[in-house]
Order: C-alpha cells, then structure tokens, then sequence
C-alpha cells in the first residue's frame, strides 16, 4: 500500500513503528461545485468543498513531559496522540482558523463568498459569548448575504452542524451553507491538569454543503443528547451559571473538567448506537460503508466501538488523531479533508461521520460522496480575483467601521442634534443603592 493510502490506525502506537507523514497544510486539490437544481426539481445536499487550517505550533508529548507529570509512553498507550497544534500566536483565534478553513472550502467550490446563505460555526471556545464566531468569519471573507450563527454541541457540533445545514437546503431555504468546526481548546484547558491537556488541540475545519440535483449527499442524521451528564465534561464559569468573576478565576472554574473514565464508557456506547441507526435512516448496513470518520478524541475509544463493537475493518476507517490530538468539534472536517487528500474519498463512496461530546450530546450522519476530489485546477485568474476579494472583504468591514465611526464623533445636523436632545430623557440624579446585588 502506498504511503498516502495507509489507514490512519496504521499510525497507531506499536503498529509497524510508523511515523505519521507530515501533512502539508496548504490547499485542497480545486474542483468545482455541481450545477444548483432547477426550481421545483429533487434536491439533494452535497458537500461541494472541503478545508482546512492549523496553528504552525506543534507540541509533542515530550513538551509536554517538561509542563505536567505525564510521559510520552502513557499519552500514546491511552490515547494514541503523539502531538498536537496550538495557537500560540494571540492572533491565531477561532474566527482566524474558521475563517482560514471556511476560504479554502469556498476556493475548492469555485464558489463566490456572497453566494453563501447561512455559516454555521460550530464551537465550544468562542471568540466571544456573544457576538457569534460565525458572524466574525462572515464578515472576514466578505460573506455578504449570508445569516450567521453559532452552534454549542461540544464536539458533536460539525454533525448537528450538517443536520442544519441539510434541514435549510432541502426546505427551499438556502442554496449554499458553510458548516465549520473551530476550536482554540488551548486557551480553555488548564494546563496543570494533566488529565486533561495531554487530549486537546486546536484547528479548524469547514465544508460547504450546496443543493444539488446529484442524488445522495448528507443522507441521514442521527443526533442526540443526554444533559445528565453535562457536569462529566464541562467548563463551569463564565456563563449565568457562574459568571466570571476573581473567584471563578482563583479556583480554575473557567477552565475544561472532566471526568474521563466515565466519558470513555459513554463515547464507546453511543458512537456504535448512533452509527447504526443513521445508517438504517440511509437504507444502509456497516458493510456498504467504504469509510467511517470519527471524532478523534481517543484510540481506544474508535478501536472499541467503530472496529470491535460495528465490525468495521480498520481499513475503513480514517484516523489522524496522532497529529492533531482531540480538536472537538473541528476533528471531523479536519479529518475529511486529510482522507480526502489521501484519496481515500471518491464519488458513490458512502461515509459515515461519528461524534460525541459534551452536553452529553452525539450525533452521526451518513454521506453518499457525490462530487470528485480531484478535478482540474481553476485558472490562475478566478484563483486571483478570489484573493483579492478577500482584501476587499476586509477593506469593506474597516470602512463600514469608519463609517459608523464617524457617525458618532462627527457633529450631527444642528436640527437633528437638537431633536434628538429634546427626545434624550435627562439623567435622573444616581440614587444611592443599599446592600450587595445577593439581598
Ligand atoms: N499522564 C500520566 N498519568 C495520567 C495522566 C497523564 N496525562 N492522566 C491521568 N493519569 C493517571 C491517573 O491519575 C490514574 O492514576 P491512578 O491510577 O494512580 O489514579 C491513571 O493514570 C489512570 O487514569 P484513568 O483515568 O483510569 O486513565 P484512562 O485509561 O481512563 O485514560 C483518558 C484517561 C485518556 C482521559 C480516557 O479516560 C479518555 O480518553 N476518556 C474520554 C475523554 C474524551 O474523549 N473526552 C473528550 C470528549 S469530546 C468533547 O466534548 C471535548
């Protein structure tokens, strides 16, 4: 088997001694998305592109060995990660690698950003609590006319994502949705807790679902949640819960907890359950399944459920969780994009994704490939004119800030400015307020 064919469970700790290929991250081989369908013909949602983008900063277990006691033999035997990217750069946020992801996803398409209709970010380590992720990548590639939100499933999301993006298409209502998975776990992980640091890392991955007249594409989903067990994996402050305050702080609330045996105990059951019954939805069996991709969280976890629980060979199944560590809610579209790059995706192939995360929540779909992974380039110039649209895209979003900018500072109308005072209700004299906001 050649080099870029081998299973991802060939890199498994003490098969074959195999050292993971470096994966280049620059773009996807470019192909172009299908037709749309004719008003009032079948539609289908298809994945029409595929990308996706990782901080440059690698840590390896033996980083890791100098941070927390930890070994490079204990991280590879229970979780099979040997390393795993970081955003070590303050600028490398959730919003830069989705929005990094979510352009090479359009560039695979041939598809203009002002022809999406709805982003789906799907995140648990936002930009911010609120305004959504999703809006900021909109407005960084110039996504003119598309909605925008985010999507809390923990690292279910990119599933519950293309649930979403596939309700919206096949109701008439969009034409082409973004569905990223974007995580910067780093920033949320405590990294004195070696129970969980060794497991996470960051990256971004992003498809763009289109409609489509090609029968097949995302066929049928499998989503699911059980909150109680939402304290088994959680970061407790910050929200109304516990709002951040110096105390969250002091005691590390505002950090990932975990309670790791029993979320193990939990992934194996539900990956096999939900496979199953997505494939059923799809009219399908584990035998025509040509290549499960699962949330890279653990090893044992896929070698347990996908391979001893399904029967489905390990061949069959794509693991890159070696390089990448567990990336949430970006671990399956950055996976697919590395199947596809091995060529282990053609059309007709049928594929399942499976995940599980916090909430407790899971989620599977099953996926009849219908466009090719490696059509001929597009030319240089629409390659060029995409470029410079996301320049413009940034121009844009600096002068609409200028512009409102200048709305506040600049000295109105004097009529305006006069009516606008007399509706201004004068400030009432500040009342003293008695007792602390608990009484
Ligand atoms: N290095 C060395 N020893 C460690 C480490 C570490 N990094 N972490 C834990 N240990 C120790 C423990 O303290 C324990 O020691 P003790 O026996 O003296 O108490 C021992 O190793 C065994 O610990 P276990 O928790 O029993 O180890 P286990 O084999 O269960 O593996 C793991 C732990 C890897 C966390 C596993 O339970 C797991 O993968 N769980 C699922 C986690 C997961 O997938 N979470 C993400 C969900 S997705 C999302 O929504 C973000």
């Amino acid at each position: 088997m050649a080099e870029n064919e081998r299973s991802g469970l060939d890199y498994a700790p003490g098969r074959n001694g195999a050292s993971p290929t470096p994966i280049k991250d620059e773009a996807p081989t470019q192909t172009t998305a299908p037709p749309l369908p004719q008003p009032g013909g079948a539609r289908y949602a298809q994945i029409v592109g595929w990308g996706y983008h990782v901080p440059s900063k690698v840590i390896t277990n033996h980083d890791l060995e100098q941070i927390v006691d930890t070994s490079d033999e204990w991280i590879r035997t229970r979780t099979g990660i040997e390393e795993r990217r970081v955003a070590a750069d303050p600028n490398e946020t959730t919003a830069s690698l989705a929005a990094a992801a979510a352009r090479k996803a359009l560039d695979v398409a041939d598809v203009h950003p002002s022809k999406v209709d709805l982003i789906i970010c799907s995140t648990s380590s936002p930009e911010y609590i609120f305004p959504a992720t999703a809006s900021v990548v909109q407005d960084a590639i110039g996504a003119v006319n598309a909605g925008a939100f985010d999507l809390s499933a923990a690292c279910s999301g990119f599933v519950y994502g293309l649930a979403m993006a596939r309700g919206h298409i096949l109701a008439g209502d969009a034409e082409y949705v973004l569905v990223i998975g974007a995580e910067t776990l780093s920033r949320i992980v405590d990294w004195t807790d070696r129970n969980t640091c060794v497991l996470f890392g960051d990256g971004a991955g992003a498809v763009l679902v289109a409609a489509s007249d090609v029968p097949g594409g995302i066929m049928a989903t499998e989503l699911g949640s059980d909150g109680s067990g939402a304290d088994m994996l959680i970061v407790p402050a910050g929200g109304s819960a516990h709002p951040a305050s110096l105390e969250t702080v002091s005691n590390g609330s505002h950090f990932i907890k975990m309670e790791g045996k029993a979320v193990f105990r939990f992934a194996v059951r539900v990956m096999a359950e939900a496979t199953t019954k997505a494939l059923s939805r799809a009219g399908l069996t584990t035998d025509d399944v040509d290549l499960v991709i699962p949330h890279q969280a653990n090893l044992r976890i896929v070698q347990n459920s996908v391979l001893r629980q399904l029967k489905i060979p390990e061949d069959r199944v794509f693991v890159n969780l070696q390089r990448y560590g567990n990336t949430s809610t970006a671990s399956i579209p950055i996976a697919l994009c590395e199947a596809i790059e091995a060529k282990k995706v053609k059309p007709g192939d049928n594929l399942v994704f499976v995940g599980f995360g916090g909430g407790l929540t899971w989620a599977a779909c099953a996926v009849k490939w219908g466009v090719p992974t490696a059509a001929p380039e597009v030319g240089w110039w629409r390659s060029t004119r995409r470029q410079a649209g996301y320049q413009a895209a940034a121009a844009r979003s600096m002068w609409r800030r200028a512009v409102r900018w200048m709305y506040d500072v600049w000295p109105a109308d004097p009529e305006e400015a006069a009516a606008e005072d007399n509706e201004t209700p004068k400030p009432e004299p500040t009342k003293q307020v008695s007792g602390s906001r608990n009484n």
